[in-house]
């Protein structure tokens, strides 16, 4: 029996920020700082003092490691479930990392509308699979521009007629004058359970899972107040 009861993926980034105090109300709490350490795995306790193992890897990763069992648990968006279908369980909206995921493209662009039906359009994203799909819905012919990030810039250089990406503020877009055009997905971030862990370990996870529950509804209630 490992001294570690359950393995948690955390991503890395601007997610992070909001995590912590997410789980913190949830009586989980990491021994140091996973926001400024560099190491990749830290150990913690949950509510009842039991050992975790957090692991703090890219957004991407998570599901990764919570379908190849390394991690129990993980916390990644919605965007990544949809675009690559992991099998994993998705228990718990965490009300957290809310964004969503969009077209865009330069103004003028925009402003003229879609082309025709069964015309070509160029599209940079790394969601490949949600942005084909919404194009062939659309009936057009989409040519997907695979990028890893900095979306924004494809078509200030012509590369792309418009992009698939995550929205939060809208200041990206603005920045580099594109605009929003149709909202895919309204995006949080997800709770992810591996299956046999589900099973093996259920005992430790299903309370975790209501004591997240539970610290989901206490930040609501925060947020609400201060509205
Ligand atoms: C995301 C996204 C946009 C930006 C949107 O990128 O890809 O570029 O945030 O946020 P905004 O609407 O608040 O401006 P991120 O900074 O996470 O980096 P990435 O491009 O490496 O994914």
């Amino acid at each position: 029996m490992p001294d570690h009861v359950l393995t948690i993926a955390l991503s890395k980034g601007r997610i992070l920020e909001q995590t912590m105090p997410l789980l913190a109300y949830a009586g989980l709490v990491a021994d140091e700082d996973v926001q400024r350490t560099r190491k990749l795995m830290v150990t913690g306790r949950d509510a009842r003092g039991r050992a975790l193992r957090f692991l703090i890897i890219r957004a991407a990763d998570v599901c990764t490691y919570v379908t190849q069992g390394a991690a129990d648990l993980g916390i990644t968006g919605r965007d990544l479930l949809l675009e690559h279908r992991p099998e994993v369980f998705a228990p718990l909206d965490l009300e957290i990392g809310r964004c969503r995921l969009c077209t865009a493209g330069p103004e003028a662009l925009v402003a003229k509308g879609l082309p025709e039906r069964g015309t070509h359009i160029r599209v940079a994203t790394k969601y490949d699979r949600l942005a084909a799909a919404y194009y062939r819905k659309l009936g057009l012919q989409s040519e997907i521009i695979h990028l890893y990030g900095s979306m924004e810039l494809a078509p200030l250089v012509g590369m792309a007629d418009r992009i698939v990406d995550i929205v939060e503020t809208g200041s990206t877009l603005k920045a580099n004058g594109l605009v929003e055009e149709t909202t895919l997905y309204e995006i949080s971030s997800r709770l992810i359970v591996n299956p046999a862990s589900a099973v093996t370990r259920r005992s430790m996870i299903m309370p975790l899972i209501e004591q997240l529950r539970e610290g989901v509804a206490q930040q609501r209630r925060n947020r609400e107040q201060e509205a």
